[in-house]
């Protein structure tokens, strides 16, 4: 299968801009040579162009852009068609202000930057659709133009009146009466009950944030905006040619929108990668960002792009560090490795001026091709020439983590325990970090898109404080058909609405657990507790511990010190063919490994290769491909149980001797 059927390979190459160098035909040329000595065969073009799309009003042009996917098309090059609604030009914000957002404060913002309209604005709509459908109209049909890139990062809200009219209106077909909406809203809470749809207002820092059924549909109401807008960008250019694939470039840090809801709208997944290489121990870094990658892959359940990724440094960090020799491929190919099937970068040449003049790019200001971030572009699309294979793979998981932005929203919104501090996300890596760290696939799946756990035989549920969809009954009978759950503390709390539940907690799986829990103490950042299993191992434990009752379950580990020592806080239950596990405390790092080690113990889940590998080395399985990674500053050696073949090197061999971050690609032989 291929994310792009007009061009089915890996895809290299990145954010072209040659709207800034138009008076530089020269350069322009120049970037063509450049490009197919760098092995790069697909640019993003477009993106923030419409300044020069339309200069002025129904005033389109169009033939530069036209001039440039011709002359890289007559290259082997494709183009990744953006739409130009990330940033608009200002003759329409001067002509049209209710195109700009109004920022939380009910402050209406001035023309400037970008990713800075209302998604409500008939205006705005009305002038992006019009360019869309002459873009489309003029390119969706050229033999190189392989994908659309929506607009840039959508993300944020607006506050305008049209988007709180929006939201009353959403509000009124989710809840048809003010009744209903007061009841889920606990509106009985600080005299908040409301008597007229017109006095609810979005949660503001100037009104109203202690209504939390409020802020929650305001982040779902937002989602729904989002893909509102999607969706009219999306219509627009499918009118004229429905075959060509639409995506929209994820990021990660933004937390606005449902992005497994989101991505129902969108034929491809893509994202914008930027990891903090060398700032702390690289296998942490490589945690993070290869399970936002699995993620990715999750969205959808299929490959995903890659969109965005640094050649060499960003500019917008404090700190911006370069990646030591070797870590562009083994970061390029860690993306791949988990699901994508392209590597393309911001950006491929750096501006003379502008905010982002000094961030990475293959082509730097001197126009060289013989500096160090042009050899590790060009050795990344030859590595991708050679890995033809792998592209389209799936990775085939039998575990899958539970993940999902409502109980995100609910659990940084929560007034309780480590306030503004629950860590959702950060725990969820911990978890899955586990399961990297031994080479087993993970898969992700949110609370509504979980429809098939009977195709996993583990499933991992942390801090999941919010149940909705019906999941108890479908954790419930994963478990029963002979499945293994791992639920931690601070679990089954609240409803969809944010109310919480009446009766014993995890609100409909105390039977399957064979527990219930009763309080949640909290520690400070200097304080934990102790894990004791019985063989005498010990654990160390922190920020949360939760005090259970027994009702059928096996005490694996119980706390060590405070009042509840002797407690459990590690328990396993065993129901219908399977298995329930509750982990009522935080362990710190390594003691989560312990509960792991025991979690896994018996359960036999594939691996991608099955050596003890050595700390900071990983090994991930796609498709017949092993991506074995090195982390470490300095040189590792691994010995297999049998040959492989580097797909990379051409290397047949039992033991192989990997660089300070350095990568292989395996195939058994
Ligand atoms: C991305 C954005 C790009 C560029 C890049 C710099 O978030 O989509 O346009 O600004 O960051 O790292
Ligand atoms: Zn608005």
């Amino acid at each position: 299968m291929s994310l792009t059927p007009k061009f089915p390979v890996f895809l290299h190459g990145g954010d072209y801009n040659p709207d800034q160098w138009l008076d530089r035909p020269d350069i322009l040329q120049r970037d063509v040579e450049l490009m197919e000595k760098a092995h790069v065969n697909c640019v993003s073009l477009g993106i923030f162009s419409w300044a020069l799309l339309e200069p002025e009003e129904g005033v389109y042009q169009l033939d530069w852009l036209g001039e440039i996917i011709d002359r890289l098309w007559q290259h082997g090059i494709r183009t990744i068609l953006a739409t130009p609604s990330g940033a608009r030009p200002a003759w329409m914000a001067q002509k049209y202000p209710e195109v700009l957002r109004v920022d939380a404060h009910f402050r209406r913002r001035h023309f400037g930057e970008r990713h800075n309209h209302c998604p409500s604005s008939p205006v705005f709509r009305e002038k992006t659709a019009a360019i869309d459908r002459a873009l489309a109209e003029r390119f969706a049909s050229h033999p190189a133009v392989i994908l659309w890139h929506l607009s840039n990062e959508l993300s944020g809200d607006c506050f305008c009146p049209l988007c709180q009219q929006r939201f009353r209106e959403w509000l009124q077909r989710r809840y048809g009466t003010l009744d209903a909406l007061n009841a889920a809203w606990w509106t009985g809470f600080w005299s908040m009950r409301y008597t007229d749809w017109q006095q609810i207002e979005p949660p503001s820092p100037e009104g109203q944030m202690s209504n939390l059924g409020m802020r929650l549909d305001w982040r779902r109401f937002s989602t729904d905006q989002c893909r509102d807008f999607i969706r009219w960008e999306r219509d627009t250019v499918q009118a004229v040619n429905p075959e060509l694939p639409v995506t929209v470039n994820l990021m990660h840090r933004f937390w606005d929108y449902d992005y497994f809801a989101l991505a129902e709208d969108i034929d491809v997944v893509s994202w914008d990668s930027y990891p903090e290489w060398h700032t702390k121990p690289e296998i942490e870094t490589a945690a993070e960002y290869g399970m936002w990658h699995d993620m990715m892959r999750s969205l959808k359940d299929q490959p995903f792009l890659l969109m965005e990724s640094t050649p060499s440094l960003v500019n917008w960090k404090d700190v911006n560090k370069l990646k030591k020799p070797g870590m562009h491929l083994l970061s390029s190919l860690q993306a791949v490795a988990h699901g994508s099937d392209s590597v393309q970068y911001f950006q491929w040449r750096k501006g003379r001026g502008g905010a982002e003049m000094f961030h990475g790019a293959v082509v730097d200001h001197s126009g060289r091709d013989d500096t160090r971030t042009f050899r590790q572009v060009t050795e990344v699309g030859l590595a991708l020439e050679k890995l033809q294979a792998v592209h389209g793979a799936p990775v085939e998981a039998q575990c899958c983590i539970l993940y999902d932005w409502e109980n995100r929203w609910a659990l940084d919104m929560v007034q309780a325990a480590r306030r503004g501090d629950m860590r959702y996300t950060e725990t969820v890596t911990a978890h899955w970090r586990e399961l990297w760290k031994r080479g087993i696939s993970v898969d992700f799946r949110d609370l509504r898109a979980c429809t098939d756990l009977s195709r996993y035989r583990l499933v991992i549920a942390p801090l999941l404080f919010m149940l909705r969809g019906g999941i108890e009954e479908k954790l419930r009978a994963f478990v029963e058909g002979g499945g293994t759950l791992l639920m931690t503390c601070f679990s089954g709390v609240v409803n969809e609405d944010d109310l919480a539940f009446l009766g014993d907690a995890p609100h409909g799986l105390t039977d399957v657990l064979g527990l219930r829990a009763e309080e949640l103490d909290t520690l400070g950042d200097d304080e934990s507790n102790e894990m004791r299993f019985a063989d005498g191992r010990c654990g160390r434990l922190i920020r949360l511990c939760e005090v259970v009752v027994p009702q059928g379950c096996e005490a694996v580990a119980v706390y060590g010190s405070d009042y509840y020592a002797g407690q459990p806080c590690l328990t396993r239950h065993a129901y219908g063919q399977g298995q329930a596990w509750y982990l009522a405390a935080e362990p710190d790092a390594a003691s989560l490994g312990v509960v792991y080690d025991e979690l896994l113990r018996g359960l036999s889940l594939p691996r991608a290769l099955n050596v003890p590998l050595p700390e900071g080395v990983v090994a991930v399985r796609r498709g017949s491909a092993v991506f074995l990674q090195n982390y470490t500053g300095t040189r590792q050696r691994i010995g297999l149980p049998h040959p492989f073949r580097d797909l990379l090197t051409g290397q047949e061999a039992a033991e192989f001797l990997l660089p300070a971050f350095g990568v292989a690609v395996l195939e058994e032989r």
